[in-house]
């Protein structure tokens, strides 16, 4: 069944079933780059003759410099003319680690372009679509654009502020405790939720936890999806007094994998000099006070594209004060750990009246063994 839809321009466009099945392929390509594109977006291609057969394929890795479009097309041989190409996003048209895909288009003999989306980056927004047309090709946009702006969402948040995407992640008791009074928190969550929390490592550049955490788990915070990534998943631990235990697990790996300490101005130079000699960063000089926002623009600054959040409690409460969480995961287990002393998810000041409590939108909901994986992102407020 056709669908229509207005675009911004008020023209109506109108896409076939095939356009749909050949986005939802271009956008499954392009999410096969997660873990191996940032700071760069996943980019997936299709190619498809006009009688219907897909001659080519292909999806972005930046190891690979061949964009997603040049891939596809090189499979398609020499049998692009007069083809359609779905691209997840607005193909670029400017030099920059590769010549302009566009060309490589325009150059093959593609008579039409499908992308849902222009590209948020500065240098081709817009005009790519521009360089197409005005070579003669017919561009369609607009399909599938919801989802191919979720594919690339750390993406395009990273290119509108130069800050990374964060996502908070929690495990909590169905009471909403992440620890028992005691402090015992593994686990509260069953394998599948743990092995699921390892994928979602898979997707981002950076890992994030408070001292607290780091003291009370001794984690070691790496990806152990299996799946292949671009480069080690960087470590941070936001650490005022500077406590970090010299020899933890994240300490003794930080030769393996990078580990960033953001520490107070007046910590002892003797630890500094301990943890510095082990391979940790500590960043002092730039970060002034507690400024979480300043965490974000330094992490932004090293073109970290995105950072998990594993709490804990007073780290995950000042990110949600501060408006700085872009999306929520919680996964919840069926066990009640009770007791006022035992530590509940959520920090900070939290919210006065329920008017003023986070709302979640967009929210997805899955089953993992026992446990049930809450997801959404914060509604947008004012
Ligand atoms: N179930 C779960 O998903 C989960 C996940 C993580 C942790 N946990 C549990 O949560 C508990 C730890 O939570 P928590 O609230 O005590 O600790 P936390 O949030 O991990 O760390 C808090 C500490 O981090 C430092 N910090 C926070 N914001 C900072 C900033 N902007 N700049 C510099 N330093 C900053 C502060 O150190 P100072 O106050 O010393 O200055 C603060 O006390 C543990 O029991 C852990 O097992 C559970």
């Amino acid at each position: 069944m056709p669908q229509t839809i207005a675009k911004a321009s008020d023209a109506i466009e109108e896409w076939s079933d095939t356009d749909h099945r050949m986005m939802a392929r271009a956008l499954a390509l392009a999410a096969k780059g997660t873990g191996q594109v940032s700071p760069g977006p996943l980019v997936g291609c299709v190619i498809m003759t006009s009688e219907g057969e897909v001659i080519g394929e292909g999806f972005y890795v930046y190891e690979e410099v061949k964009h997603a479009e040049t891939l596809a097309l090189e499979q398609a041989g020499g049998r692009g003319r007069g083809a359609t190409a779905y691209v997840s996003l607005e193909p670029h048209a400017h030099f920059g680690k590769t010549p302009p895909c566009t060309d490589a288009l325009i150059g093959a003999g593609i008579k039409r372009v499908v992308a849902p989306i222009e590209d948020p980056n500065p240098k081709v927004s817009g005009r790519g679509f521009e360089h197409l047309r005005s070579a003669g090709l017919e561009v369609s946009s607009g399909l599938m654009a919801c989802e191919a702006k979720k594919v690339n969402e750390k993406y395009f948040h990273f290119m509108k502020t130069g800050r990374p995407f964060v996502h908070l992640k929690l495990a909590t008791s169905l009471d909403g405790k992440i620890a028992t009074r005691t402090g015992d928190s593994r686990w509260i969550t069953g394998k599948e939720s743990r092995a699921r929390a390892h994928e979602l490592r898979h997707e981002y550049d950076v890992i994030l936890i408070g001292a607290g955490t780091a003291l009370a788990d001794n984690p070691l915070l790496t990806d152990r999806s299996g799946k292949p990534r671009r480069r080690p998943l960087v470590r941070v631990v936001l650490d005022e007094r500077l406590q970090t235990d010299p020899d933890s697990q994240l300490v003794r790996t930080a030769n393996e994998g990078s580990v960033l300490v953001f520490a107070g101005e007046t910590v002892e130079t003797g630890t500094v000099e301990a943890l510095q000699s082990r391979g940790v960063e500590i960043v002092n000089d730039s970060y002034k006070g507690r400024d979480l926002q300043t965490v974000l623009e330094e992490l932004g600054k090293r073109s970290f594209q995105s950072v998990l959040v594993e709490g804990g409690a007073t780290v995950a409460g000042n990110l949600i004060d501060a408006g700085l969480v872009d999306k929520v995961t919680f996964f919840l287990a069926p066990v009640i750990i009770g007791g006022r002393d035992a530590p509940s998810a959520i920090g900070g000041q939290g919210a006065e009246r329920l008017i003023d409590a986070l709302e979640l939108v967009d929210v997805e909901i899955v089953q993992r063994g026992r446990d049930i994986e809450v997801t959404g992102y914060p509604a947008k407020t004012g």
